[in-house]
């Protein structure tokens, strides 16, 4: 079965969205296979997101995931990947359709609420990352 990395980042915590994001992924149908609340290092986040390293938003991207708590999650199901692509919207929230997760809660992009895993090889480094393979369980649901 397919599994993403997802992340509701500072200022979705903040806002107290963490409930509201599990919902909408727990209504669709996936499976949360793990999940905590953890601060960030400098070192992970620059790892994490080592592909923008030369973008000009780097240094203001690590500082801000790094500024509060976040909430770390692996969602399992099938297509689960581009589904949650899907119900988190465009990058840039004033972009994102209203119904989406960014485009019914942010408008700027540097805060855009949650972070998903955007190929099977990203989910796979991503979640590696921030879990332990013990941290996580698989399991059917039968009610
Ligand atoms: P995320 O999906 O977590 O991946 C990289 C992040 O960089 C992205 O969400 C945005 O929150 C952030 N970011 C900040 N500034 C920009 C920008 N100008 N263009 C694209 N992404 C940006």
């Amino acid at each position: 079965m397919q599994r993403t990395f997802l992340m509701v980042k500072p200022d979705g915590v903040q806002r107290n969205l963490i409930g509201e994001i599990i919902s909408r992924f727990e209504m669709k149908g996936f499976t949360l296979s793990g999940a905590k609340i953890m601060h960030i290092s400098k070192e992970l986040a620059e790892t994490h997101y080592g592909e923008h390293k030369e973008r000009p938003f780097f240094g203001d991207l690590v500082d801000f995931i790094t500024s509060g708590p976040v909430f770390a999650m692996v969602w399992e199901g099938d297509g689960v990947i581009s589904e949650a692509r899907k119900m988190m919207g465009k990058t840039n929230p004033k972009e994102a359709d209203p119904g989406t997760i960014r485009g019914d809660f942010g408008v700027q992009v540097s805060m855009n609420i949650i972070h998903g895993s955007d190929s099977e090889e990203s989910a796979k480094r991503e979640i590696d990352l921030f879990f332990n393979e013990d941290q996580l369980i698989s399991y059917e649901k039968t009610m």
